[in-house]
């Protein structure tokens, strides 16, 4: 028989004092939030009757969470970001915000500040020779089919290893990130390499928390967009390349069926001329449609804590420098 203290007076009183309800000072939305929350907890406790080796287990993990800054990675694992996304999906069908492109999550390994191109970019920097050469090209249009010259593409994506630049240090800065805006016809082309997966690193505390669950912590080969123009909806998503193991095994549960893109092999000497490539390449092709709204907040990506290299570099200098005074 276990004990059950969650309903007592007692413990409801507790619960009121550690969430600051009888202080003046604070947040009212942070105090409301942080009641309900640990409530959820003391009651979850209670319920599964949760002992202290477990408990001090979770603390633990939590605190190596933190230390490697995992909890982004985490985060879609355990489907927050996919949810937001419902979420997200739902107020736009309420507003009657219908067509245009899926969302779907952009996950935690943007940078901000990419080097900006017109119509064309080249992504990658020539360092992995092995990769396959991609063309990735597609036309940006409102929803009844209007091309939107000028819109804003930006497009990041890993190597052939399922490494990120800026969080892998051997890759250049910006490796694979590019901002390309859409020419007079709403195009944009960019020439890179055919990324891999990614997967969660083996043994870190994101993985120990999805092999309790039996989960693997794999992404299918996948290509992430921000895209936005004046008087669209700004629209964060991903592609995944078609035939991948994981393609609807995502860990982060981003693949949506209209997000599956094939990557096709062309070994035509006049289209690989036509690019001036030197051999065999993959196309990929991603048109992208917008909705259309006169809502200047949705216009633009919501904000978050994103990272951002040159800044980064700048802190980096001005930390070393503040050091050097001591
Ligand atoms: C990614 O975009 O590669 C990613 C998304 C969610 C978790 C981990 C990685
Ligand atoms: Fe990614």
């Amino acid at each position: 028989m276990t004990v059950k203290i969650f309903g007592t007076p007692e413990v409801q009183d507790f619960l009121k004092t550690v969430a600051g309800f009888d202080q003046e000072g604070g947040n009212e939305r942070a105090k409301q939030i942080m009641h309900r929350l640990l409530s959820d907890l003391y009651k979850l406790i209670d319920d599964f009757d949760v002992s202290e080796e477990e408990y001090w287990f979770a603390v633990s993990l939590l605190n190596a969470l933190g230390h490697d800054t995992q909890f982004g990675l985490l985060s879609p694992g355990l489907g927050f970001d996919h949810f937001l996304d419902m979420r997200q999906d739902a107020t736009d069908a309420e507003a009657k915000r219908t067509g245009g492109t899926p969302r779907t999550i952009e996950g935690p390994l943007y940078v901000a500040g990419a080097p900006e191109a017109e119509g064309f970019a080249r992504m990658d920097d020539d360092s992995d020779p092995d990769a396959e050469v991609m063309w990735l090209t597609g036309q940006v249009r409102d929803v009844d089919g209007t091309p939107i010259p000028g819109a804003k593409v930006e497009i990041w994506h890993c190597n052939s290893k399922g490494c990120y630049s800026f969080f892998d240090p051997t890759q250049d800065e910006y490796n694979m990130r590019r901002t390309i805006y859409a020419d007079s016809e709403g195009r944009y082309t960019a020439r890179s390499i055919i990324p891999s997966g990614y997967g969660v690193p083996e043994g870190a505390p994101t993985d120990v928390v999805l092999k309790s669950l039996g989960r693997h912590g794999e992404r299918p080969a996948h290509i992430h967009y921000f895209v936005s123009a004046p008087g669209h909806q700004h629209l964060t998503t991903q592609i995944n390349l078609a035939g991948d193991p994981y393609t609807f095994d995502d860990f982060a549960f981003a693949t949506r069926e209209e997000l599956v893109v094939p990557a096709k092999r062309i070994e035509d000497k006049d289209e690989i001329a036509k690019r001036e490539l030197d051999g065999s390449f993959s196309e990929v092709v991603f048109d992208i449609e917008l909705a259309k709204t006169e809502q200047t907040e949705l216009q633009h990506r919501h904000a978050r804590p994103r990272a951002k290299a040159k800044e980064d570099k700048q802190d980096q200098a001005s930390q070393l420098a503040a050091s050097a005074k001591v």
